[in-house]
């Protein structure tokens, strides 16, 4: 029997992924918005793309404007992507107490029919929402896990990879830390075909690397002007969700429920994680400079100031 996954919010970013993991014949998936029609239009155009793209893969869609999640039942993955987007001018912060209440709605609902899912969170704020999934989800932390760390090693590997005129195939980046405009971009970590980049690009150009990574998602929104990025953002997912389901225990930058790693207790934020078939089945733990801590310490007291203001 083939793998279920759930897409909560079928904007652009919840529509991609549906059609990334269809396409690819991952999963099953189910697509649910609040708005009546198009989740279901958008399925069954998915559907009907099936014989072109050689997918058996079923989809389907639900309209969850009366509160009514019956058809996501038993979900091997729950991908939560339900919230306000972001405005140009406007920080993944602003949109925090807007978000946490689609967040707990959609949460209670889901996980009533799907008790053993795995939760994918994209919504921003993207590690206090993970945090506020973990909290009112009641699931054990290995079933809990937002993306952002791929999506943001995606964007720095890019530029990486522009920079050297080099593939994209040979750069490997590691961002750590929350999903905000303090991210950490470990460049000592990241390297093309084993080199270390600081062995290969100039500081100030590697400065500029690292700040237009942290910046990735503000450069999309300012050019689209009346959204944020998906293509970039559901290929993350995608492959997050294609490691849980293969059971690949691949080791990806995600956000997780940290009890002490890194120094940090009791909070969200981006470190490497295996995933695998339970979720996230280890952290790993690497050693860092004193200015690298520095900068995740400061990256995570910046997630933890908004978990505080939603006291979870
Ligand atoms: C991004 O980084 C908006 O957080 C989203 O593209």
């Amino acid at each position: 029997m083939r793998k279920k996954v759930t897409v909560v919010g079928g904007g652009f970013v919840g529509s991609t992924t549906a059609q990334r993991i269809h396409d690819a014949g991952l999963a099953d998936v189910v697509l649910t918005d609040i708005l009546d029609g198009v989740p279901a239009g958008k399925a069954l155009d998915m559907a009907e793309s099936g014989p072109i793209m050689g997918s058996d893969a079923h989809a389907a869609g639900i309209s969850t404007a009366h509160g009514d999640y019956s058809g996501t039942e038993n979900s091997d993955i729950i991908v939560i992507t339900a919230g306000f987007p972001r405005k140009p001018g406007m920080s993944r912060d602003d949109l925090l107490k807007a978000n946490y209440d689609v967040i707990k709605a959609v949460v209670e609902a889901v996980v009533k029919l799907s008790p053993k899912a795995i939760l994918i969170v994209v919504t921003n704020p993207l590690d206090a929402m993970a945090q506020a999934a973990f909290k009112i989800s009641k699931f054990p932390k290995a079933r809990v896990i937002g993306m952002a760390g791929v999506l943001d090693s995606a964007r720095m590997s890019t530029f990486v990879a522009e920079e050297l005129d080099v593939s994209v195939e040979n750069v490997h980046s590691f961002v750590l830390g929350g999903h905000g405009d303090d991210m950490v971009p470990l460049t000592r970590y990241s390297t093309v075909a084993g080199i270390p980049l600081p062995e290969l690009i100039a500081k100030d150009k590697l400065d500029a690397i690292v700040t237009r990574t942290r910046k990735g998602g503000a450069e999309i929104v300012n050019l689209l002007k009346t959204g944020s990025a998906y293509y970039a953002p559901s290929a993350a997912v995608f492959e997050m969700a294609e490691a849980i389901l293969k059971d690949k225990k691949k080791i990806l930058p995600c956000a997780a429920y940290l009890e002490g790693e890194y120094g940090v207790d009791g909070l969200f934020v981006g470190v490497p994680a295996k995933l695998g078939a339970g979720g996230i089945e280890q952290i790993i733990e690497i050693k860092l400079l004193p200015d690298e801590k520095a900068a995740l310490d400061k990256s995570a007291a910046s997630v933890r100031e908004l978990v505080n203001v939603l006291r979870i």
